[in-house]
């Protein structure tokens, strides 16, 4: 498939998307975002890709927000529909069965926060800085941000970030949980694969059960616990399974299918 404002890679099990408008620090436009969504659906059932890796062009950013100069004359029906537009494409990239890590290479403000943060994973570069700096222009976020923010790193500090609009650099944001690791940008694409290559030795279906079940968690409309039960009782009768019981109980490398 060939778009226009990111790039699409697999390569060694790893599907890897870049959105791809440097020049303008990859500002998410409509078109980017619905991109990035068909990307992510496109592998969805693809058994040769074990993870995805979503990052920035460039070394400066991963998104600097969404477009501003795309939405700067919306009318309030528009707005609307940019939300609800987003919100679809961020819930696909939660709702992915591949893990996805957010590779952020640099600012990841407003709505690049917020596609960051609807990754189930986050690695961050150094340089990298995190922010949601709407109410600067007179807005809220719109992709989910109030509401991923608080489930990563907690109330207060959210509504600080929200009010103030402050950014803050990488260590700040693993300390505050909102990302998992931070590396010199360098390693940042190679620290992202040794996580997926680690994913690949697993069983794919417990894989795709466990990213349900954690959402099930957040999801108001779920009852998390009461899946688990039914998930962890079905993997009994996954091949899977046996091969991984088989092979601890005989000290021997498992070697899953998938089914
Ligand atoms: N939407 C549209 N264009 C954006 C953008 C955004 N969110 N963020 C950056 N750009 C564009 C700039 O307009 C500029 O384009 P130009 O060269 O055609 O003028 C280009 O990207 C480079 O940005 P610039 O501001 O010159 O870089 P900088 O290093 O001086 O500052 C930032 C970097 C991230 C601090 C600054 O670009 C910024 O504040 N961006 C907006 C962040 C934001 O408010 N995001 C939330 C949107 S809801």
């Amino acid at each position: 498939m060939s778009y226009e404002n990111i790039i699409a890679q697999k390569n060694n099990g790893v599907f890897t998307i870049t959105i791809n408008r440097e020049t303008k620090l990859n500002a998410l436009n409509v078109k980017t975002l619905q991109e990035i969504r068909e990307a992510v659906l496109s592998v969805q059932n693809d058994k040769e890709v074990y993870g995805i890796i979503l990052t920035g062009a460039g070394t400066k950013a991963f998104a600097a927000g969404a477009d501003i100069a795309e939405f700067a004359n919306f009318t309030i029906a528009q707005g609307t529909e940019m939300s609800a537009a987003g919100h679809a494409v961020m819930n696909t990239l939660e709702q992915s069965k591949k893990p996805v890590i957010a590779a952020v290479n640099g600012f990841a403000l407003g709505g690049g926060c917020e596609l960051a943060m609807a990754c189930h994973m986050r690695v961050a570069s150094d340089n990298a800085r995190f922010g949601q700096p709407e109410v600067n222009l007179g807005l809220v976020p719109g992709y989910a941000g109030t509401q991923r923010l608080v489930q990563l790193i907690g109330k207060g500090k959210a509504i600080e970030l929200l009010t103030t609009g402050d950014a803050i650099n990488a260590h700040e944001a693993k300390s505050l949980g909102l990302v998992n690791h931070v590396v010199e940008q360098a390693e940042l694409i190679i620290k992202c694969n040794e996580i997926i290559d680690k994913i690949k030795t697993k069983a794919p279906l417990a894989i795709e059960s466990v990213i349900r079940l954690v959402n099930a968690n957040l999801d108001k409309k779920e009852d998390g616990f009461a899946n688990e039960i039914t998930d962890f009782g079905n993997f009994f009768g996954t091949k899977d399974f046996k091969e991984g019981v088989d092979a601890f109980l005989n000290k021997r490398k498992a070697t899953f299918t998938g089914e």
